[in-house]
């Protein structure tokens, strides 16, 4: 088949890609001229482990090609629409504004009788507005909604967990459209992958509700840490055993930090602002309660290295390890790291950041923190390390590595990934967050 792909962010490029190596001929389509150019040359714009091999097969191939000009989907018999939905800048609503731009300019060149296809993350509701921007083009609409996470975001397209087709069941064109899409995805579904066809407002529903799902589980262990700080149990502990239960499951249920980036938090409030518009009240409120434990956190683990510092981090010298939003990216958006090194910035600390692949991105961004390029040179001189992002290389770093670096052997383990005994025996005050060691509330005011 022909396929066009538009925006070719985090989202977009992997699935272009991905649909090249499935055997179609794809065009990527975005408005970032530097990104198409990069993406056309067979170079991944952003990390993403494992996209440029697929990037190159399709280059090879001759099956994957990128452009600025919506001119070229003209021969397309489906077009996937990946552009952002980024939170507004006023509000907690989705921005909808690239998603209209896309679509509107998409109506001009899409030949009629092909199929546009909804990837983005949107509110319920919003496949009625992109009807709307369609405007007279004859061509028939699914939603797609897709569950990619970044760092593992290929495989995710190459093995995803489940495809969901929303269409509009009343449409006499909804079987043509199904088979469209299974004629996309035939690879997945011959290998098993399931498939689950419903309406439009229940696709729309179905990543936010995920997403929400994921981020409560987050912020209940979370508050089960803060819970364990007090009580002077230990959260890692409780989770380990928590999760051995089938019905919950380790994932998602390790106590630290909280999430970021650039799709669950802008994700959970706008569900909190579709629950307010259609009146569900309960998940407003429980979405609030989820997004503010979550943002508690960041103030959790300043108020932790504050205390370490003996109450204040005026003019001490810290050393963060991470500012990409979680391991395996070089995403910054709505980074828990580079956020808790900006209060320690703002609030004294000369902070020298590191991180294996987001640096780049993370000092065009924030001129007010000082950036390494490695481990040991962050950690020269450092009376307090902090890790922030779980990198493997993180993780899996032993007390030898920094000891003779460091001016104090003195660590915040934001993501609870040491093993602390290993560490205190080796001469280091380590706390991670709910170890059962109280935050004074003095130092939690930062
Ligand atoms: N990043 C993820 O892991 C992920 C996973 C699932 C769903 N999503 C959803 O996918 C969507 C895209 O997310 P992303 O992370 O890829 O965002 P992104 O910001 O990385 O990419 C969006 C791309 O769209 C391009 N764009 C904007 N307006 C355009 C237009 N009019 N025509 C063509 N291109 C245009 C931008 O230049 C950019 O490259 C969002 O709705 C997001 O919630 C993202």
């Amino acid at each position: 088949m022909r396929i066009s792909v538009i925006g070719c962010g985090y989202l977009g490029a992997v699935h272009a890609a991905t649909l090249a190596s499935m055997g179609h001929v794809v065009v990527g389509i975005d408005t970032d001229s530097h990104k198409v150019s990069q993406l056309a040359r067979g170079f991944a714009p952003f990390f993403e482990p494992g996209l440029e091999e697929l990037l190159a097969e399709g280059g090879a191939t001759g099956r994957l090609d990128f452009a600025t000009s919506m001119d070229l989907v003209r021969d397309c018999d489906v077009h996937f629409l990946c552009v952002g939905t980024p939170q507004s800048k006023t509000s907690e609503l989705a921005d909808l504004t690239y998603l209209e731009a896309a679509t509107r300019s998409l109506a001009e060149h899409a030949k009629a009788g092909s199929v546009v296809v909804g990837k983005s993350t949107v509110p319920v509701g919003t496949v009625r507005r992109v009807r709307a921007w369609l405007g007279e083009a004859e061509v028939e609409l699914a939603w797609n909604p897709e569950f990619l996470r970044q760092g593992t975001a290929v495989k995710d397209s190459l093995v995803p967990d489940r495809l969901v087709y929303g269409v509009d069941d009343g449409d006499a064109a909804a079987p043509a459209v199904l088979r469209a899409l299974d004629e996309v995805y035939a690879p997945l579904l011959h290998a098993g992958v399931p498939r689950l066809v419903c309406n439009f407002a229940t696709a729309e529903l179905i990543k936010s509700a995920a997403n929400a799902y994921l981020a409560t589980k987050l912020s209940y262990i979370n508050a089960m840490s803060e819970l364990c700080d007090a009580a002077g149990a230990d959260v890692t502990q409780l989770a380990a055993a928590m999760g051995l239960d089938p019905r919950i499951g380790q994932r998602y249920l390790a106590a630290g930090l909280g999430f970021g980036g650039g799709c669950l938090p802008k994700d959970i409030r706008s569900f909190r602002a579709q629950a307010r518009e259609l009146g569900v009240d309960s998940v407003d409120g429980w979405m609030g309660l989820v997004d503010s434990i979550n943002v508690g956190q960041r103030t959790r683990v300043a108020a932790v290295a504050a205390e370490l510092c003996g109450g204040s981090v005026v003019g001490r010298r810290l050393a963060v390890l991470g500012a990409a939003f979680k391991p395996d990216t070089d995403d910054i958006r709505d980074s828990p790291a580079l956020d808790v090194a900006l209060r320690l910035a703002e609030a004294g600390a000369h902070v020298v950041v590191t991180d294996p692949k987001a640096i780049n991105n993370a000092c065009m961004r924030y001129p007010q923190l000082q950036f390494e390029a490695t481990l040991a040179a962050a950690c020269e001189g450092a009376e307090l390390v902090l890790l922030l992002t779980e990198w493997a290389e993180y993780r899996e770093l032993s007390p030898d590595d920094i000891a003779e670096l460091v001016a104090q052997p003195v660590m915040v383990d934001a993501r609870n990934v040491l093993d602390r005994e290993v560490w205190r025996e080796a001469g280091w005050t380590v706390r991670g967050l709910g170890t059962g060691l109280q935050v004074p509330e003095a130092a939690a005011s930062l």
